[in-house]
């Protein structure tokens, strides 16, 4: 260790240390920068403190402000929830066929519903309710089970052909593949067909149209138009659940379709059951 000295070239003292000749001139830190940094280490040690910070095994220590971002969600849903109570008890107890007479509440009835619509019923029946090969249209004036918002609601809380509630919609069209010739499929094909206004097999119909007054018309009707009692599709219109052409008709007749939707009383409440219903409602086909 050397006396430091002042060095002329760069008009600055020396430390004192010097290795191999080379010597180091003393350039201390800045005051403020060097403060600065015990200001942040202050800083970062009060803070792991106060709010979580330090990784432990399956958490992370609290902090004694008991912070935490996921129970800020908590208390903004709580905030969210408090602020429509009283609308989500109103909806809930609300007798459905008058719920367009409160205007308000029937505003908010299908805002909500149409959150519920999006998160539980889309991936069945598209984003925008127009449903897909199987999964109705929920847009057209075309109803399975009813289009008035009673019906509506009743096939949303029970489902349709489910086991897990009782009161589910429920029927079972016979796989007539067991039942019927293959020839008699076809003819039976053709008839639909030309209920519907579709191309068909004209020498077919007529026996087509026996067979179908014997084993179809309890359900589909005596002249196709269907049953909502029973959940039968009307025949005589273009909108169909599986299609129209030869060989769907005839996979529908032959293996018939048994198409199931779950029961929404156990995963909604009663006002979110009741929204959707009035969202799916105001779509264009509610009656
Ligand atoms: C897992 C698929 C699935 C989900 C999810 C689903 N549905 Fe369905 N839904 C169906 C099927 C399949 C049918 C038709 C069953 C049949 O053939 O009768 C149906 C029928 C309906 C009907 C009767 C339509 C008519 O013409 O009478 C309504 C109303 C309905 N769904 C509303 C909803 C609502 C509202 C939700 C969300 C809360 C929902 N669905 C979620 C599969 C689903
Ligand atoms: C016990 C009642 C019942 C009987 C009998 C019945 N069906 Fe059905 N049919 C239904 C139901 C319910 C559906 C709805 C689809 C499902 O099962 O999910 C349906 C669906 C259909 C469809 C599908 C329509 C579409 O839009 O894709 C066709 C076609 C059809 N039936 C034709 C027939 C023919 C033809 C017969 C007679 C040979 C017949 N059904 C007998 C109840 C019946």
């Amino acid at each position: 260790m050397d006396e430091p000295r002042y060095d002329e070239a760069t008009k600055t003292y020396t430390t004192g240390h010097s290795y191999d000749g080379i010597e180091e001139l003393n350039t201390p830190l800045p005051r403020w920068w060097l403060w600065s940094l015990y200001m942040t280490i202050v800083w970062a040690v009060i803070y792991s403190i106060a709010y979580p910070a330090w990784p432990l095994v399956s958490s992370a220590t609290a902090g004694f402000l008991g912070y935490s971002t996921r129970g800020e969600v908590a208390q903004e849903i709580a905030r969210v929830e408090a602020a429509n109570a009283e609308l989500n008890t109103l909806l809930a107890n609300i007798d459905l066929t008058v719920l367009k007479d409160n205007e308000p509440l029937h505003q908010f009835a299908v805002s909500a519903g149409a959150s519920v619509f999006a998160n539980n019923c889309s991936q069945c029946h598209g984003s925008g309710a127009a449903g897909a090969v199987g999964y109705p249209n929920l847009l057209d004036d075309d109803w399975l089970w009813g289009g008035d918002i009673d019906a509506i609601a009743v096939t949303v809380r029970h489902g349709i052909r489910n086991e897990q509630d009782e009161d589910a919609r429920y029927s079972e069209m016979p796989a007539f593949g067991d039942i019927l010739e293959a020839e008699e499929i076809t003819s039976v094909v053709a008839y639909v067909q030309s209920l519907s206004g579709l191309d068909h097999n004209a020498e077919l119909v007529a026996q087509g149209s026996e067979l179908f007054a014997d084993n179809c018309s309890a359900c589909h009707g005596e002249t196709g138009m269907g049953d909502r009692t029973q959940g039968a599709p009307n025949l005589t219109d273009s909108v169909w659940l599986y299609g129209g052409s030869d060989a769907v008709l005839t996979d529908t007749i032959t293996n018939a379709r048994f198409g199931v939707m779950p029961p929404w009383s156990p995963r909604l409440t009663d006002a979110q059951i009741n929204a959707v219903s009035a969202y799916v409602h105001q779509k264009g086909g509610g009656e």
